[in-house]
């Protein structure tokens, strides 16, 4: 099973004021198919609570802060994100929570699927019986 990972994305640093920026299978192992983002999450909120079966993703905090918990059921992985130019690559198959945003947060997701509900494991006893299911 693939493993969840930071990756560093370039930075272009200028005094003009710095930029960053990301391509498909150079930076990322997967082809983008969607992007969203997540703003005003209004404070001690959590998001997430599910897996995806196919989509991989990569998501980036424009601004702001919060973590992202993960596990696969065996394993489990908190990663706080906090720079705009480090990406959290979340590889099919792993179970997500984000908590912790800070006010303002502004998060960007790359997804390697166009939206599917069908995507979606939603209840954590149905993935920990879908994992099962898998190599
Ligand atoms: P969801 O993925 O559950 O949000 P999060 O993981 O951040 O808590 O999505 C919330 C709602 O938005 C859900 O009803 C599905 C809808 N949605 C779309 O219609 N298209 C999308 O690309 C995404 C990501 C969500």
């Amino acid at each position: 099973m693939k493993k969840p990972e930071i990756i560093q994305l370039p930075r272009v640093l200028d005094n003009r004021g710095n930029l960053s920026f990301v391509e498909q299978s150079r930076h990322i192992p997967f082809e983008i198919r969607r992007t969203y983002w997540i703003y005003d999450v209004p404070g001690g909120e959590a998001r997430g609570g599910h897996a995806f079966k196919r989509s991989e993703e990569l998501i980036i905090a424009l601004s702001g802060s919060f973590d992202v918990k993960l596990t696969n059921g065996e394993e489990t992985l908190t990663f706080s994100l906090n720079r705009s130019y480090y990406g959290l690559y979340i590889p099919a198959g792993w179970w997500r929570t984000m908590d912790n945003f800070s006010t303002n947060s502004f998060t960007l997701v790359l997804a390697s699927t166009p939206y599917d509900a069908e995507d979606y494991i939603r209840n954590f006893e149905q993935y920990t019986a879908w994992k099962k299911t898998q190599n």
